[in-house]
């Protein structure tokens, strides 16, 4: 109670991990609603009976509507947190963030709620090629509403583009250069795909669900295969080359959190990466390791002998505050990392050898792994986050500098709790929704021969 800042920091924490279980899930579906929306297309000019595409992408609107009216309630107080929690941090680097805040709400936001209500309620009034243009803008409203949030903590994590005006605040000075933070791109690209991993996951499981109880099996086929599929493709690329790039940014712009992450305690050569081990940060070093030579020093430097500084060689106060749960976050999510390519690779093989759909076993591992996005997901975030510590602008301002001066501990305390309550009730009427939603499977429209044909 006695330090504000700790509460702050709790209360960020705590709403913006809510908060992200839905976005995550709205911008990967928003990708795989368009490929339903093409593959609905490509498969009526072949079966103009067979609307099971078409069904199926109605399903997933109705979920993203769902999940996109959560995330908009979960979000609004983040920006208001910025004020009320963090008056310090905006009063000095609001002319900054602030211009990719407001980017957000005006350019992407709108987009993507106007052309949301267009493909929910609008299938019925518009031409089938308009319906997938629908799609495609609300996959451009996501995406670029993604790209403008995860440009500000780019900014956070690696700033450049600004210039320190007489009172001490920061303000942009180059935007091309801050818009285009090449932080922000590896980190871009990297957050998209794991946000299409858990909406493969979310979709093979309830392909999965209903197969096994045997309901809706042409939709459900159809959200298998495509969840299956993009499953695959996406947990490669979240592994290499974005995850890949995203250690290299972090090992040439903040090399102490990427000695944190990896337990690396001493410097050297042939610097090995760490598969299993406990950090004993008081005698600096690793327990129990299981490593792989040289490894580290490839992924960092592209040099299986370059040298890699470990945390010893670094003054306490640039260390990150939680040394033992950033190398945790970042071992769980990579962990699950290799677990999802494994398990979307044997789907795959058998949807080729087509024996996917029969193959119960593996149906149940699909329907049961739909949570593990979310875990590594969550785990990358704390990562990103713990790693920058104990900066707010990395290298720049401090997190003790950003708090607000005269909101004690204890307030903070009791609006979390609020919080809490608040979003405990909201998250079971969303469960609730989604699980109705689930149960009661796709809608059909009306007959395929009574609807207009491609625009
Ligand atoms: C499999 C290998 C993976 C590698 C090598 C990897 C690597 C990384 C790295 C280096 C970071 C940045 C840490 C920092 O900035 O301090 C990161 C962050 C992150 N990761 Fe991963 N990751 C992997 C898998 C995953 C998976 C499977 C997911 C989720 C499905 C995921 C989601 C995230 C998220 C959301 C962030 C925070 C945003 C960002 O900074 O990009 N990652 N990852």
């Amino acid at each position: 109670m006695s330090d504000p800042l700790f509460w702050h920091r709790v209360q960020f924490g705590f709403t913006v991990t809510y908060h992200y279980l839905f976005p995550q899930l709205t911008m990967g579906l928003a990708l795989l609603i368009v490929i339903l929306k093409v593959g609905a297309l490509r498969r009526l000019k072949s079966h103009p009976a067979d609307t099971s595409w078409d069904d199926a992408a109605r399903f997933w609107v109705r979920i993203f509507g769902l999940n996109f009216a959560m995330g908009v309630v979960t979000g609004v107080p983040m920006e208001f947190q910025f004020g009320t929690n963090w008056a310090r941090f905006s009063a000095h680097a609001g002319g900054v963030i602030g211009q990719t805040l407001a980017m957000e709400g005006i350019f992407a936001f709108f987009l993507e709620s106007s052309f949301l209500a267009a493909l929910v309620w609008g299938e019925r009034k518009l031409s089938r090629g308009w319906h997938l243009a629908a799609a495609v803008a609300l996959f451009v409203g996501s995406w670029l509403s993604g790209y403008f949030i995860v440009t500000t903590n780019a900014f956070m994590q690696h700033p450049v583009g600004y210039e320190t005006a007489p009172d001490g605040s920061l303000q942009v000075a180059r935007l091309a250069e801050f818009l285009f933070n090449p932080w922000a791109l590896a980190q871009y690209a990297h957050t998209m795909m794991a946000a299409v991993v858990t909406a493969s996951f979310v979709m093979s499981a309830v392909g999965a669900f209903w197969l096994l109880r045997q309901e809706h099996s042409a939709p459900a086929a159809v959200s298998l295969r495509v969840g299956v599929v993009a499953g695959l493709v996406s947990a490669l690329l979240v592994a290499a080359p974005t995850g890949h790039v995203q250690g290299q940014m972090v090992a040439a712009h903040q090399p102490v959190a990427l000695a944190a992450m990896e337990g690396h305690f001493a410097s050297g050569a042939h610097a090995p990466i760490v598969m299993i081990g406990q950090p004993n940060v008081a005698a600096l070093r690793l327990d129990n390791p299981i490593e792989i030579p040289s490894v580290l020093s490839w992924v960092a430097y592209g040099d299986f002998s370059a040298p890699v500084r470990g945390l010893a060689d670094f003054p306490r106060e640039e260390w990150p505050t939680n040394v033992e749960l950033l190398y945790y976050s970042f071992h769980v999510m990579v962990g699950l990392g290799t677990l999802f390519i494994l398990l979307m690779a044997v789907a795959t093989l058998q949807l080729l050898r087509r024996r996917l759909l029969a193959s119960r076993g593996l149906l149940w591992v699909l329907m049961l792994a739909f949570p593990f996005p979310y875990i590594a997901t969550t785990a990358g975030w704390m990562t990103t986050e713990l790693g920058r510590q104990p900066w707010l602008l990395y290298g720049l301002y401090r997190t003790a500098e950003g708090g607000s001066p005269t909101v004690h501990g204890g307030s903070t305390l009791f609006t979390t709790l609020g919080f809490a309550g608040l979003y405990l009730v909201l998250g079971l009427l969303f469960v609730f929704l989604v699980w109705h939603e689930v149960s009661h499977g796709p809608r059909s429209l009306r007959p395929a021969t009574d609807r207009p044909g491609p625009a």
